[in-house]
């Protein structure tokens, strides 16, 4: 045995354990709020914090000491002080910002409820269904997709496709597909006023949720149904339809392809955002590969099989997308060249 490569692995094993356990602390500073209220407020004493957040002392204190060994707080020993980096808080205190990452720790942590479920599924087949994930992971989801949605798709995503954005501000049908809790179609609407849209899930309380986005927000030409994308209303049909982060969870991916295909109106097309991956496990052999696969098993998958689903899987790649939408009788498949560490965009049409 070379103890040398032990000792490495040992070292990496330890780095993805305390990186699980360090995101359980972060989910408890973004569900208090810490985070927030550590935003843009500079180096401040315990107390200071404690006063100001309200939260117990003691448990304060235990949360920054593992912010700080963590390095997401810095901690100025000498003055006894906590500051959240302006960088830092971009990415778990404003919600606002593309690069806010804290859904994640809403998320992960949500997945693993599916372990005992993941493990039973194993031996005996079947799987967790999306609803026994809860509400962590509907937000979870929401949060995570959202900041880059919000802000990226009607500013650096649909540029890529001029001739609908022109339609859009013209005017048409829009149906997204798999809508969760509606940022996507929210973001539509709003940005294109003269458009109507239309988002769809399967899942109750998200469509709720997104509901409850829509009225908030009152958008007029947005509407949020319960739907199973395998039964999509065809007439008058959508001149422009959109998945984001679904087709790779569907129980029957051809099926719902399909009903895209057939639902869209002469000239229309359809735009499925999946995550980014290569199409071989050697091609994935890499920390974001590893990511996509733990989604994969610990939810995507699971979830489909759950139904008797195909279970795709998160990385399920180019090739076999193409495949699978020029099965369900598209003609037209085309990758856009978008610079995004997390999805891959492709342009589909008959
Ligand atoms: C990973 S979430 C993505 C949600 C949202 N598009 C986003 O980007 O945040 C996948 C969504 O697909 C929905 N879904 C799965 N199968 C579906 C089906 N057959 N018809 C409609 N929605 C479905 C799930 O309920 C879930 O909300």
């Amino acid at each position: 045995m070379d103890k040398e490569v032990m000792r490495r692995f040992m070292g990496r094993f330890m780095e993805m354990t305390t990186g699980a356990a360090v995101l359980g602390v972060v989910a408890v500073a973004d569900r208090t709020g810490l985070f927030r209220d550590l935003q843009g407020k500079g180096a401040q004493t315990l107390d200071a914090i404690a006063e100001q957040t309200g939260l117990e002392p003691r448990y304060l204190e235990e949360i920054l000491a593992t912010l700080s060994a963590a390095g997401i707080v810095v901690y100025d020993a000498e003055a006894d002080t906590y500051t959240l980096p302006e960088e830092h808080a971009a990415c778990v205190a404003d919600e606002s910002s593309p690069y806010f990452l804290g859904g994640w720790s809403q998320m992960v942590p949500a997945l693993y409820r599916a372990i005992p479920g993941v493990a039973e599924a194993c031996r005996n087949g079947g799987g967790v269904p999306f609803s026994e994930f809860g509400d962590d992971m509907i937000d979870g989801i929401a949060r995570s997709n959202a900041p880059g949605t919000r802000i990226l798709l009607t500013r650096k995503w649909l540029p890529l496709m001029p001739d609908m954005v022109s339609r859009l501000e013209t005017g048409i049908r829009v149906a997204d597909v798999g809508c969760g809790s509606g940022t996507a179609a929210l973001t539509l609407a709003r940005a294109y006023p003269n458009s109507e849209v239309h988002g769809y899930d399967l899942d109750a309380p998200s469509i709720e949720r997104a509901r409850v986005a829509a009225q908030e927000a009152g958008a007029a030409n947005l509407s949020f149904e319960v739907v199973d994308g395998q039964s999509l209303p065809g007439d008058p049909g959508f001149d422009f339809i959109t998945t984001f982060d679904v087709i790779h969870d569907v129980v029957d991916p051809l099926a719902v392809l399909g009903q895209i295909r057939g639902a869209l109106r002469e000239g229309g097309c359809y735009l499925m955002v999946e995550p980014v991956a290569g199409d071989t496990l050697a091609e994935n052999l890499h920390p974001a590969g590893a990511l996509t696969y733990a989604m994969s098993t610990l939810h995507c998958m699971t979830q489909s099989l759950a139904h008797g689903g195909v279970g795709l899987g998160a990385a399920w790649g180019p090739r076999r997308a193409e495949q699978y939408c020029r099965d369900a009788g598209f003609g037209r498949f085309e990758r856009l060249e978008v610079p995004n560490p997390f999805n891959a965009f492709y342009r589909v049409a008959p």
